[in-house]
């Protein structure tokens, strides 16, 4: 993805002084790194004047970018995050008896920034992110950090990385929030210190897809989550247990995994990196959030803009018999978008959707990236203009 430049070049580049810090300075809650934590570049440093990074943006998927820097926070156990500070992108130096390594004490979030048209950098209701990430780490006995200092931290690390951001129409920079119990621990109880990152990188589709429609695969054996479990919170102990269910999918040509409810075995529940939704004539429905499934912030705003355009919106319990003589179904999610689903595959019966022609989920999706691309006007207050 990065072209170019030789090892010496790099090196040089990043000796020099680093012209984005001054630029920086009038950035609001901006504090230019000290020297000491700008550490050689490991890949092309930030000649931060030009507009774009070297990347070649139309052949961009979902993998990771490495980007100039990342947003660090650190606090103790019983305190509240106090302040934190930019800091090149780079390894992180952690104890082999981590709290998050040894008992994955910690949690993340997905937010994207778009570059509109006009030039404005625009960030996607990043306070119901960081509200999320309050109540995982409270699920999780971690502190986190405010609704402020969150937003805040997203805005210093989109503006720090701005030259990352693809040009409109041709992607988005992936913003992503980590919270980790990074002190040791031995037994099994809270991390004694906790780190609050946020890297960010740029990204376009999220499966190999493209844009085209999904198959989905509903496995009769894994679940995702469990009543008074954790999966409505966004723990990463949620996502490797999903890996062989996806990976044995794939295998098989399926795009995904589509869950079904622990008890019953019978309700949908979600994908594994997204939520679903069911279309039926003028009705739209998805799995109704009892504490395992995750509340993504798509999800909600989607919901929302159902609303706006009339549709009749339920949030219920869904049999995966609704699934057949459903029109149209779709996933939705920070990294997927909104995704039109083709067929979903259970208990060796494939059912198709409607995928072509006037599509309900285009109709939506179109609202809101024209929200998120400044395209559509803002009556909601969901942007944030950080620059
Ligand atoms: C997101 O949509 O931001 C997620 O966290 C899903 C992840 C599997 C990429």
């Amino acid at each position: 993805m990065i072209q170019g430049g030789s090892r010496l070049r790099n090196l040089l580049q990043s000796l020099r002084p680093a012209s984005f810090p001054s630029k920086l300075a009038n950035y609001r809650g901006y504090t230019a790194p000290p020297a000491s934590s700008l550490q050689l570049a490991t890949q092309p440093s930030a000649y931060s004047d030009d507009k774009y990074a070297d990347v070649d943006w139309d052949k961009l998927g979902f993998g990771l970018t490495p980007t100039d820097y990342m947003y660090v926070m650190r606090c103790s156990k019983d305190e509240d995050f106090k302040e934190g500070r930019l800091n090149r992108y780079a390894n992180l130096e952690i104890s082999p008896s981590a709290g998050v390594l040894n008992y994955g004490q910690g949690i993340y979030e997905g937010t994207k920034a778009n570059r509109a048209e006009d030039g404005r950098i625009l960030l996607f209701r990043p306070e119901q992110n960081a509200t999320r990430m309050k109540r995982g780490a409270e699920r999780m006995l971690m502190p986190s950090p405010s609704i402020q200092q969150f937003v805040d931290a997203v805005k210093e690390t989109v503006y720090a990385n701005k030259r990352w951001i693809p040009p409109p129409g041709k992607g988005s920079l992936y913003v992503r929030p980590l919270l980790l119990g990074t002190g040791p621990i031995l037994g099994l109880a809270p991390s004694p210190e906790y780190t609050f990152i946020v890297y960010a990188s740029p990204v376009r589709n999220y499966f190999k897809e493209g844009t085209a429609p999904l198959n989905l695969y509903i496995d009769e054996e894994f679940v995702r989550a469990s009543p008074g479990g954790a999966g409505g919170v966004k723990t990463i102990t949620n996502y490797a247990p999903v890996l062989q269910a996806i990976a044995r999918a794939k295998e098989r040509g399926f795009s995904d995994v589509l869950y079904l409810d622990a008890v019953n075995r019978k309700y949908l529940e979600e994908v594994s990196s997204c939520n679903i939704f069911i279309v039926k004539g003028n009705h739209i429905s998805t799995p109704a959030a009892s504490g395992t499934i995750l509340e993504g912030v798509t999800r909600r705003s989607i919901l929302e803009i159902a609303r706006d355009h009339g549709y009749q919106v339920e949030e219920r319990a869904i049999p995966v018999d609704d699934l057949v003589g459903a029109d149209e179904v779709f996933c939705t999610g920070t990294a997927v978008g909104v995704a039109p689903v083709g067929s979903i595959t259970h208990q060796n019966r494939r059912i198709e959707f409607k995928t072509e022609g006037s599509l309900v989920c285009k109709e939506l999706y179109s609202t809101l990236v024209g929200l998120q691309t400044g395209r559509v006007e803002d009556k909601k207050g969901w942007t944030v203009v950080i620059h």
